[in-house]
């Protein structure tokens, strides 16, 4: 589903990445692990669109992504990509629904329609009693499932996690580990997981391992 081929990303002379080869196969968990700076962000934000490779080339189903002008470059993301940081990033003037439905609005939701799949996704995530509450009225973990039905809002096919379950204590990363294995058993969603938790590392399909800009494993 996702190639990229010869990723090289340098800052001055730092070579972060150093044409690193990756393919993501629909359905799957892949998670990425190894050594701090060893440019797992940097890789998640190149395949996730944020930010672009010096060379190489990142195709989608056979779509070059780089041949994407910036206004549909944003609509390809918002419809096909979700991510979850290790810090949400939840807007805080906004309630748990209304960060939820946010990515819907963008891609040009109703309202009503938007706000029906926002509390179902909130309810499988077992907020269903937290919709109008905003993230400092919510704790970590609970903010940490808002931003994952933020993520899953518009069914996007892949969704990029960078240490999802780094702030989130033993049983609330558990919780998330399996409500990401659920979603995947359910709905055949992928999942790309750069994480140091080794127990979230091991429950992949595939694990992935970076030292110093390459794939090693
Ligand atoms: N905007 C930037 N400008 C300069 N250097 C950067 C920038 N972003 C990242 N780097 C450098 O690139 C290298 C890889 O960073 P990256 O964030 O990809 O590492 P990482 O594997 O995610 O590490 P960690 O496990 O600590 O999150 C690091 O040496 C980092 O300092
Ligand atoms: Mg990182």
């Amino acid at each position: 589903m996702i190639h990229g081929i010869g990723l090289s990303k340098s800052y001055g002379n730092l070579e972060v990445l150093k044409s690193v080869d990756i393919s993501i196969h629909a359905g799957e968990i892949v998670s990425i692990t190894g050594p701090s700076g060893a440019g797992k962000s940097t890789l998640l934000q190149l395949l996730g669109t944020l930010d672009v490779p010096q060379n190489g080339s990142i195709k989608y189903d056979g779509i070059e992504v780089s041949s994407l002008k910036a206004k549909n470059m944003a609509n390809f993301r918002n419809d096909n990509i979700g991510f979850i940081f290790q810090f949400h990033h939840l807007l805080p003037e906004f309630t748990a629904i209304e960060n939820v439905c946010m990515p819907a609005f963008i891609k040009g939701l109703s309202k009503s329609d938007a706000e029906f799949r926002a509390k179902e996704l909130l309810t499988v995530l077992g907020l269903a009693d937290r919709l109008e509450h905003k993230p400092n009225e919510l704790s970590g973990g609970e903010q940490q499932r808002v931003a994952v039905a933020r993520a899953l809002m518009n069914k996007p096919k892949v969704i990029f996690a960078d240490e999802p379950s780094g702030n989130l204590d033993t049983e609330n990363a558990n919780e998330l580990h399996n409500l990401f294995l659920k979603l995947r058993d359910e709905y055949g969603q992928t999942f790309v997981i750069v994480t140091h938790n080794q127990e979230l590392a091991d429950m992949a399909d595939r694990c992935i391992q970076m030292k110093d800009g390459q794939v090693v494993l």
